[in-house]
């Protein structure tokens, strides 16, 4: 991926910070979903007294698109730390590993973890969740 979009996408995330929702954790997450059509869902964590009803920001990023008809996508990039503070990468967990399997290509999404414009890696699906279990395995 072009260095541009990838730090369009970082820019997106660190922006969705601003929007996240953490009176519990106070750790805050942002995330820049790019569709497979060139448009790039926003997402940030947001926490509710329960707990449990929490939803972490690339789970956000997904169902803003998906909720839209929008179910290919290309990478997403994750930004996150407590109160916003970006010192390490923020890897998504393994419910949100569980969805990405769900709408995308383990071997060639791309998910972008970083700290700032310069500072960050790529991995793809397939790295982040091995042996993973999807769509591919009910056909
Ligand atoms: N969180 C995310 O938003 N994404 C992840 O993949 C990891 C965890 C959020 C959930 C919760 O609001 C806070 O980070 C602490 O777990």
């Amino acid at each position: 991926m072009e260095k541009a979009l990838v730090q369009k996408l970082i820019d997106t995330a660190i922006e969705q910070l601003n929007f996240s929702y953490t009176p519990y954790s106070h750790f805050k997450v942002g995330a820049a979903l790019l569709a497979k059509n060139g448009t790039i869902y926003g997402g940030c964590n947001i926490e509710n007294a329960a707990y449990t009803p929490t939803n972490c920001a690339e789970r956000t990023a997904f169902f803003k698109a998906v909720s839209e008809g929008v179910r290919t996508f290309d990478a997403i990039c994750v930004v996150g730390g407590k109160d916003g503070v970006l010192t390490e990468y923020a890897a998504p967990c393994g419910v949100c590993r569980q969805v990405m399997m769900e709408f995308c290509d383990p071997d060639s999404f791309q998910v972008i973890l970083a700290t700032s414009r310069e500072q960050y890696d790529v991995y793809t699906l397939r790295e982040l969740l091995p042996l993973g279990f999807g769509p591919a395995n009910l056909a």
